[in-house]
């Protein structure tokens, strides 16, 4: 299970999607597609890329109440896609919705805390005062508890995760940047290499690859850092 790398496909339709991956040539890797291409574009994205050859990484961070999440799930089963996610704090009823919903034909991974979120924030504005790292490693017990098959979050947590919920229970981690890259809007970043050893079972990396001059090299160098 897992030791892949997922581009995000973090584009605005349908059109630069083709051309991105169009300059992979015969290469068919894992994609994530989020909600800013699949609103733009809709189910017809998903069907598209899988039957180019693509695993799917659908991206949409459901959370609402237990049964149109459970509705929805199945929705997005038919689909066929290969892994989906929700808002741990959407609670244990919403996530076994979800499973129940999805089956167990797609990974199943729960959102902790979005790496966009600060002490401070989840403090002051989402009100938890607990330590941030408690609250990932609370919310990844509560998600293999509810059946899930895995969690988003830091190479930097993978580890305690592992430790805390097994080592088949999975960590899906963003955050990747090359050594001296362009960090962007990330802060805590991690490099391939350094995710493979911090025992990250898949990592998701966008711009390092689609924005690369060369994104075929880029591509092969995070699966040679990562994968082998
Ligand atoms: O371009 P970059 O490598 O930063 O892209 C990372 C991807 O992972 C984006 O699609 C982003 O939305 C997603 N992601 C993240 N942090 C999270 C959850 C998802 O960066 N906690």
């Amino acid at each position: 299970m897992g030791k892949d790398v997922i581009i995000a496909c973090d584009f605005a339709g349908k059109e630069q999607t083709l051309a991105f991956l169009d300059k992979l040539g015969s290469k068919r890797p894992f994609v994530k597609i989020g909600m800013e291409l699949y609103y733009a574009e809709g189910p017809d994205i998903v069907k598209t890329l899988k039957q180019r050859g693509h695993r799917i990484f659908l991206d949409l961070k459901l959370h609402d109440i237990p049964n149109t999440v459970k509705k929805s799930m199945a929705v997005l089963k038919n689909l066929g896609v290969d892994m989906v996610n929700v808002h741990a704090a959407g609670a244990k009823s919403m996530m076994e919705g979800a499973r129940e919903g999805l089956g167990h034909d797609a990974l199943l991974i729960a959102v902790t805390q979005l790496t966009s979120t600060s002490q401070t924030v989840m403090e002051n504005e989402i009100l938890i005062t607990r330590p941030l790292e408690q609250v990932v490693m609370d919310y990844a017990k509560l998600a293999k508890d509810a059946g899930l098959d895995g969690v988003v979050c830091s190479p930097n947590e993978a580890g305690a995760v592992h430790a805390h919920c097994g080592d088949s229970f999975l960590t899906v981690t963003p955050g990747i940047r090359f050594p001296g890259g362009d960090v962007g809007d990330q802060v805590r970043v991690t490099s391939p290499a350094q995710a493979k050893l911090l025992g990250s079972d898949y990592i998701v990396v966008g711009r390092p690859i689609t924005a690369a001059a060369d994104p075929v090299e880029a591509y092969e160098r995070c699966i040679n850092e990562f994968c082998k």
